[in-house]
């Protein structure tokens, strides 16, 4: 093939690609088969490779994700992203149709757009002469996050925008909306994840926006991620309403909410919430409320804002997802410090279109409180992204004599004896060498934000827990290939991907090795402070009580619980034991040597105020890269570093057109120059 057959066989490509991907993604009206798509692709992917000069930025291979960045560029919003208001009654949907009619001097019923409220994270895309230019996160509002590299991942985020009714597309165009996963992704996505050994999401949203806040955008590529718009970020000319903007989108090969109807009036309004109550878990995506938005553009205008939210539109919040099921069983968990929590083994239920199986019941005292029984029938609530939880029971439904539950006396894995801390309302387990306690130290020591061993799944530990092949946590370093190789359902390749996670693990910061050993209440954080503090694992491990309490964030409580956890010859053998394996934490300095020097030179000015670090640590780590920290801005600052709240510092340093970076996009930044110990994002 040459290259001039190669071009037109790409372009032909490209198109039936994107067609399939429109049919498949935004219609939901596949009309090839997956293997008969990812042939296409494949053909596509390998012309490219041969032509690399024909590769187009809208290509669809585009979509797999590119190298990772190093950190987020700000993204300024054309016009502040704003946040809804909040109505819980019928009335308060009245009172705001009321507060309208007033402000309008409106005789008619005004007409409205409602549009289910999709739970997910916002999404700003910018097209210019029909191509996508730039994607960008909400962030504070007024400047987001750009991250095009991952936007281009999403397979309904159109990389060109398809021509209108007139045959053309807006020269330049910005829209809004939300980026989910479908609740028939979600579900599938979990598995993969706990197959793989990787954490296993709590809901939807919050999946959909760790997805979207990714640097690798080829993780981001592996997420099934969906985009459905709903906002101009500027008005369109000639566009006069909010029926007629949502036509458009789908002309441009947007997707769309399907669920959107304009009302005549607020009590048509009404009526549309509650057929959003009935229809909501039908719904290919979670929805928390009903946006209710006056139709036309130009009364939108006339409204305005106040407080940071439109007055011409309202979010309806449906009430939290509750549903009734029984208790089959209460079964109690031991975790990594030895603290018995009862869980309730649910006949599986769909709450708001995820199934739920299990529920925490915390503890005794809470069991006590609800009364909670085996074979009970119970309310339980799904609330966003928390827990599902019992509400209460349903007492009228309670049969028999069924005698009020206890927590066993004895560990339910080891036998050994529980006890209860004097002021505690957690039972123990006082057995060190219990089964279920080792193995939770050990999912804890691999886990992603401690040693961060992939392929170290729980069923894995269990089994090797089981057989006794991990008396202590040194003895991880010793697998080999055979004893892997005798474990049921460990392919070769997954044991060889499981030593080479255990190797590279080795190399660690000295924080997150002190995080893994999980010592009580010696979190991500204080093993920051104290790996900041003390530069060494020796000085660590032989700090007294008083030297540790000097350590500004470090409290008696803690104190104690080191020099306890260090005063035990058995753990000084489990770290002894680390070491010699080759585990080797990077010790620290002031001068952080580890950290690559990504601020030598530049002057950095501090403002606003910072949530995760305080001022002094922040000074303390430009510093250590390289950096030098300066009060005011001037035309000599490089960078400004603003916190919540920032004033004057940030409009000069904007007016100066000097960087701005907020305290996530500068953590980002500290964390990508190997800076340890920092809160997680
Ligand atoms: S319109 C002034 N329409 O809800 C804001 N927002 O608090 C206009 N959202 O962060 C937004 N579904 O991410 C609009 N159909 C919808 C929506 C929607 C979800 C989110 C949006 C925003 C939040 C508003």
């Amino acid at each position: 093939m040459d290259h001039r057959q190669a071009a037109a066989r790409i372009s032909e490509l490209g198109g039936q690609i994107n067609e399939h991907n429109q049919r498949y993604y935004v219609q939901d009206d596949p009309t090839i088969s997956d293997a008969a798509y990812d042939r296409l692709l494949r053909e596509l992917q390998e012309l490219e490779a041969r032509f690399p000069d024909l590769l187009a930025a809208d290509s669809p291979s585009q979509r797999v994700g590119a190298p990772p960045l190093s950190t987020f560029s700000p993204f300024p919003h054309p016009t502040p992203m704003l946040s809804l208001a909040n109505a819980f009654s019928a009335q308060e949907l009245r009172d705001f149709d009321e507060r309208l009619r007033k402000n309008l001097a409106a005789e008619e019923p005004i007409e409205y757009m409602a549009e289910a409220k999709l739970d997910g994270v916002a999404l700003e895309l910018n097209y210019r002469d029909g191509l996508l230019q730039a994607a960008a996160t909400r962030g504070d509002g007024i400047t987001g996050e750009n991250v095009t590299h991952n936007a281009r991942t999403i397979a309904s985020v159109p990389l060109r925008l398809r021509a209108d009714q007139n045959q053309q597309a807006p020269a330049e165009i910005s829209v809004r909306g939300e980026v989910v996963i479908l609740k028939r992704d979600f579900d599938a996505l979990n598995q993969r994840q706990e197959q793989a050994g990787e954490k296993t999401f709590a809901n939807p949203r919050n999946a959909a926006a760790g997805s979207l806040r990714q640097l690798d955008s080829r993780v981001t590529a592996a997420r099934p991620l969906s985009a459905f718009m709903y906002a101009p970020a500027k008005a369109l000319p000639g566009i006069k309403s909010q029926a007629q903007f949502l036509s458009l989108l789908s002309e441009l090969g947007f997707a769309v909410n399907s669920f959107a109807r304009v009302c005549q009036g607020i009590e048509e309004v009404i009526d549309t919430c509650r057929d959003l109550e009935q229809q909501r878990f039908d719904l290919p995506y979670e929805v928390d409320g009903l946006v209710v938005k006056v139709n036309r553009f130009d009364l939108q205008q006339g409204l305005g804002e106040i407080s940071r939210s439109p007055r011409w539109a309202i979010a309806y919040k449906l009430p939290p997802v509750q549903e009734t099921t029984v208790i089959r069983d209460i079964v109690v968990q031991v975790g990594r410090t030895g603290v018995l929590t009862p869980v309730a083994q649910l006949e599986p239920v769909q709450v708001g279109g995820v199934e739920v199986a299990r529920a925490t019941l915390h503890n005794q005292d809470e069991i006590d409180r609800k009364d909670i029984r085996v074979g009970d029938q119970v309310l339980i609530q799904r609330a966003g992204d928390v827990i599902p939880e019992v509400v209460q029971v349903v007492i009228e439904a309670r049969s028999g004599q069924v005698p009020p539950y206890r927590l066993p006396t004895r560990c339910p894995v080891c036998q050994a004896e529980v006890n209860r801390e004097e002021g505690e309302v957690a039972l123990r387990c006082t057995n060190m060498n219990c089964p279920a306690q080792r193995s939770a130290r050990i999912r804890h020591f691999a886990a992603r934000s401690a040693m961060d061993i992939d392929g170290l799944g729980a069923k894995l530990i269990e089994q090797m827990v089981a057989r006794d092949l991990l008396p202590n946590l040194a003895e991880l370093y010793h697998l080999d290939k055979e004893t892997l190789g005798n474990l049921d359902r460990m392919a070769e390749k997954s044991a060889d991907n499981l030593l080479q996670a255990l190797d590279k693990s080795k190399q660690c910061s000295l924080s997150r090795l002190l995080f893994a050993l999980g010592i009580r209440h010696v979190g991500e954080h204080v093993s920051g402070l104290l790996a900041e503090s003390l530069f060494s694992l020796a000085a660590i491990r032989s700090a007294s009580a008083e030297r540790l309490t000097a350590i500004d964030g470090v409290g008696p409580e803690v104190a104690q619980s080191l020099v306890h956890f260090f005063g035990q010859e058995s753990n000084q053998q489990v770290i002894d034991g680390l070491l010699a394996a080759g585990v080797q934490p990077a010790e620290q300095s002031p001068a952080a040597p580890t950290a690559q020097q990504v601020l030598a030179g530049k002057t950095v000015v501090l403002t606003g105020s910072m949530q995760a670090l305080d001022r002094r640590r922040a000074k303390t780590l430009i510093q250590s890269l390289g950096g030098h920290v300066s009060s005011s801005v001037s035309k000599k600052t490089d960078l400004l570093v603003a916190g919540a709240k920032a004033g004057s510092k940030l409009t000069k340093a904007q007016a100066l057109g000097i960087e701005v970076l907020d305290e996530q996009a500068f953590l980002t930044l500290l964390r990508e120059a190997g800076v340890n110990g920092l809160p997680q994002p």
